[in-house]
């Protein structure tokens, strides 16, 4: 309609200025009014592809009408009673699907929160009680949220800690298995995953004492630090160094989770069962809600040790539940799996003709390029896929970056062929475009 942003969203913009704080940094002038599918549309009446999802939260799509049903039935009910303090279906309803679609056939236990970073916190919470070991583990370039447990875990940018610091002590972090830049310099597989035995050897053996380790953190694909997707074989070696000094695996699938990697959990491509798992982001199709899903024993905490007011909220849950049912019902994580296949694909055919994407990666529907300015030296350019990224917004397609220089393809898992060959179109020509610019 017009070149965003247009009229209607300067005026907002200039509004947001003077009354938001500027903690967020935006990626782009999108002003959202409405969405419907793949489509978000803007308060000037621009149209986008968005390859966004609102970060990993709309998988089923923008307001499926069986979750706005849902949502408008369980207003119409009751919209809050404080599940730390009394009863609703919904909650325990929505607790017993997870027990369900989450890995491991043992007996779980749910907690309910609001966020990811809630979910989070209760998570090291909870090891910590069970455990009654101070310490964790979590990986470089990891993000877990912000709040000061998460933002303890999270390793991503230094913007994230900086001035905010002591965070939760103690927290040692180590190399990502981020094999196109190993951290150490090798080779896989020739390496023989020195970066699983390097845990082991050199940090706690060595200054970050195993038996005081109450968990570690994982991210199975990292989200923020570039949709990382680690080797074959990587977790299960893991998970048999935690389990030799009882440490647990604590899953972090706020992003990756609830379909968007063709499974219901990330981990489930990897052979691997964590002992609890975090859930956020596309729970409630954008209604807040968080959750960790736990093995039994490890959820033993006293009563009173640690609740919330809003968490588990029943809109929430009644969002949540229609939620898992369209997963199941529209098989989403075929689509997600077939859709993914063909975008990877797709843009593997890219890479051939556009040597500025250095690598593309990924599970079903969580998909990164990785965007250098030469593929032999893999020097990220940081820049270009801005540039990249503000080109495919001014013609319609919103996708954004993660890591140093990865673009992130997260659309709705309902996604078609005919729009990932829409959105493509248009990447093709911010691609053509920024890799001109280069040469
Ligand atoms: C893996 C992961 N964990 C935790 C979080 C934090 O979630 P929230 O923003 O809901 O606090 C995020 C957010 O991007 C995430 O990607």
């Amino acid at each position: 309609m017009v070149t965003p942003p247009g009229p209607k969203a300067k005026e907002l913009l200039n509004k947001d200025e003077t009354y938001i704080t500027q903690s967020a940094v935006r990626w782009y002038p999108l002003v959202a009014e409405s969405g419907s599918g793949c489509i978000v549309k803007d308060v000037d009446g621009n149209q986008y592809i968005d390859f966004n999802s609102g970060i990993a939260v709309l998988n089923v799509g923008h307001s499926h009408p069986r979750v706005v049903q849902a949502i408008k039935d369980q207003a119409e009910k009751l919209i809050h009673y404080s599940w730390t303090d009394f009863y609703y279906k919904p909650l325990i309803d929505l607790a017993e699907r997870l027990t369900e679609i989450t890995p491991g056939a043992f007996r779980k236990k749910v907690f309910m929160a609001n966020s990811g970073a809630e979910a989070v916190e209760a998570a090291m919470k909870a090891s910590r009680w069970h455990t009654r070991r101070p310490l964790f583990l979590a990986y470089t370039s990891s993000f877990h949220g912000r709040t000061f447990g998460a933002m303890s875990l999270t390793a991503s940018k230094p913007v994230q800690r900086r001035r905010f610091l002591p965070g939760v002590p103690q927290v040692t972090h180590v190399p990502y298995p981020y094999c196109y830049r190993c951290p150490f310099h090798l080779e896989y597989p020739e390496c023989g995953m020195w970066c699983v035995d390097f845990i082991d050897e050199e940090v706690l053996k060595k200054y970050h004492p195993a038996e005081d380790t109450a968990a570690m953190f994982i991210e199975a694909i990292q989200g923020e630090g570039g949709y990382v997707v680690p080797p074959e074989g990587y977790f299960p070696r893991l998970k048999k160094i935690l389990d030799k000094y009882d440490i647990l695996m604590v899953d972090d699938e706020v992003q990756s989770g609830m379909g968007r990697t063709g499974k219901w959990f990330a981990i489930e491509h990897f052979g691997v069962t964590p002992d609890m798992i975090t859930i956020a982001k596309a729970l409630a199709s954008g209604i807040p809600l968080g959750a960790v899903v736990s093995k039994e024993e490890l959820m033993d905490w006293e009563g009173g040790s640690h609740a919330n007011t809003f968490g588990g909220n029943p809109v929430a849950c009644a969002a949540a539940l229609q939620v898992i049912q369209i997963i199941k019902q529209e098989r989403l994580l075929e689509n997600a799996h077939n859709q993914g296949t063909y975008l990877v694909k797709r843009l593997k055919e890219l890479q051939q003709k556009y040597p500025i994407i250095g690598e593309v990666r990924g599970k079903g529907l969580m998909v990164g390029a990785e965007i250098v300015k030469d593929p032999e030296t893999k020097e990220p350019a940081a820049q270009e896929v801005q540039d990249m990224m503000n080109i495919c917004f001014k013609r319609g397609l919103a996708i954004i970056t993660s890591g140093k220089s990865a673009m992130r393809f997260a659309p709705p898992l309902v996604i078609t062929r005919e729009i990932i060959d829409a959105g493509l179109e248009i990447f093709e020509g911010a691609v053509k475009e920024v890799s001109k610019q280069l040469n």
